[in-house]
């Protein structure tokens, strides 16, 4: 199989909703997650956690009304990677990191004055506050995966809309592990990438 550029994935990925039959394996999981694995995060912290689904009965249930406002494909996704963020870990790896960079000189005085405060604000800062950050990292991990799959001819959709309530109490997640979002994997059944409407540049560039 011959690998695509980084412009070639980022240029083909699209969301996509309609899969066929042919299940996602664990290797091709495992590389998903590689590329995670990968991807930058704020002092390090990784805070991204990851929870993979592929039983029928859970994305049955994941399709439903009261979980996704009735998504119904996503019961036919081979695998839904709910893609978390471990709020308690991100303030503690956090704090590791900023101790490291002291006790080794890593950072000039002044950077490193900044780097504690950084800390110093998300651990004081409230779970709904510190979201906003672990969001962050998460998102970037999540887009890693996105065209780490467009690369290995596989389809994703980025899924936003759900209960985090229902499916938090579903799979155990600790009050601290927020969900980020659901990402559905499969292998695509569709005939052509729909055209994608985009903003201009001079629409995005203000300055
Ligand atoms: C934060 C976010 C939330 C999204 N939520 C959903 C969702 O709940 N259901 C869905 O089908 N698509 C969802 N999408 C996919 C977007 O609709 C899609 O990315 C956008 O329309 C652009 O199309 P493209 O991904 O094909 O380029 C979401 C995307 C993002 C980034």
């Amino acid at each position: 199989m011959t690998s695509k550029s980084v412009k070639q994935c980022i240029e083909q990925r699209h969301s996509v909703r309609s899969f066929t039959d042919e299940p996602i394996g664990d290797i091709e999981i495992q590389e998903l997650l590689e590329a995670a694995r990968q991807a930058p995060s704020s002092l390090n912290s990784q805070p991204w956690r990851f929870a993979v689904i592929t039983d029928q009965g859970t994305r049955d249930w994941i399709a439903t009304k009261e979980v996704s406002h009735k998504q119904s494909w996503l019961s036919k996704a081979p695998a839904i990677i709910v893609c978390c963020a471990d709020l308690e870990g991100y303030v503690r790896d956090s704090q590791a990191a900023a101790f490291f960079y002291k006790e080794n000189k890593l950072f000039d005085p002044e950077p490193m004055k900044g780097v504690e405060s950084y800390v110093a604000r998300e651990e004081t800062n409230s779970m709904a506050a510190r979201f906003g950050a672990g969001a962050m990292n998460v998102g970037i991990a999540v887009a890693f995966m996105m065209l780490r799959a467009t690369d290995m001819g596989l389809g994703t959709c980025w899924v936003g809309m759900f209960d985090e309530e229902q499916l938090k109490n579903k799979l155990s997640l600790a009050e601290e592990t927020r969900i980020v979002c659901l990402l559905a994997v499969g292998h695509p059944d569709e005939d052509q990438a729909p055209i994608r409407s985009r903003k201009s540049l001079e629409e995005i560039r203000i300055a």
